[in-house]
């Protein structure tokens, strides 16, 4: 055991409303009824729900965490929030770097670095995407593609205690299909080896590796107990808090990977 505390992460993206705290509360009172202390979760709504999601998991188990930051604390961005103003309402954590932002908006890794900067300005932790296409997987570039993500998306400053890395492979997100865990396993070894080189050996060794992409309770146990993966970061299967709990309840009794 690398005694490594495992993350489960919820990425909500677009979904939610108001009525969703149900869910928030329904996770927390399930949480509290039967707790899983191997693991730590977080939930990321949207940033509209941020403050009342603050409100409905005060007390519980579930930290809160943001999605996405500008990389300037304040200024004329219209429609952009700051990581300060994140952790103004209740954020702990930023997902930077997501396939879908750098898909939809064109982010580059240069940009998902100064957000990571961003969310430790703020003091908050960075949960950092990476992660190959389908075709990039196909050209047999998976580790190439991750490595320059990580060159680049990664600051130099970055300590295990506030960052998180998350690989998702692009095509298996939201699409029910999944890696196997050997090339799971390659991958996470992989980005551990990266790691090493661009924080050094302590930190690498310490810092969460997550997998994310089509995360279920049906297949957390074979995808979480691949060696050097440390939780998961889950969309689909976030929102509701029974699947999340189920992902959570892998790790009931088990310990750190
Ligand atoms: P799904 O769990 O819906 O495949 O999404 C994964 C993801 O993108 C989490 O950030």
């Amino acid at each position: 055991m690398r005694g490594i505390r495992p993350l489960v992460a919820g990425n909500w993206k677009m979904h939610g409303l108001g009525t969703s705290s149900a869910e928030l509360r329904s996770l927390k009172d399930r949480l509290a009824e039967a707790p899983v202390p191997e693991a730590d979760a977080i939930v990321c709504p949207p940033a509209t729900l941020l403050a009342r999601a603050r409100d409905v998991l005060a007390g519980s188990a579930v930290a809160l965490g943001a999605q996405d930051c500008h990389p300037l604390p304040s200024g004329p961005h219209t429609g952009d929030i700051s990581a300060e103003m994140l952790a103004d309402a209740g954020a702990t954590a930023i997902i930077v770097g997501h396939s879908e932002r750098r898909t939809d908006y064109g982010e580059t890794d240069a940009l998902v670095n100064a957000k990571a900067k961003a969310a430790f300005r703020a003091k908050l932790a960075a949960i950092i995407c990476v992660g190959e296409t389908e075709l990039e997987r196909r050209q047999g570039a998976t580790l190439e593609v991750v490595r320059r993500q990580l060159q680049g998306s990664l600051p130099r400053g970055a300590r295990a205690r506030t960052t998180v890395i998350a690989y998702e492979p692009v095509w298996a997100i939201g699409t029910g299909l999944t890696p196997t865990p050997a090339d799971v396993a390659e991958v996470h070894g992989f980005i551990r080896g990266e790691l090493g080189q661009l924080l050094g050996q302590t930190e690498a060794s310490l810092l969460r590796i997550l997998y994310g992409g089509s995360v279920k309770p049906a297949n957390a146990s074979e995808l979480l107990f691949v060696p050097d993966v440390d939780g998961a970061l889950v969309g689909g299967a976030s929102l509701k808090a029974s699947d999340f709990y189920g992902i959570l309840l892998a790790y009931a009794g088990r310990g750190a990977g």
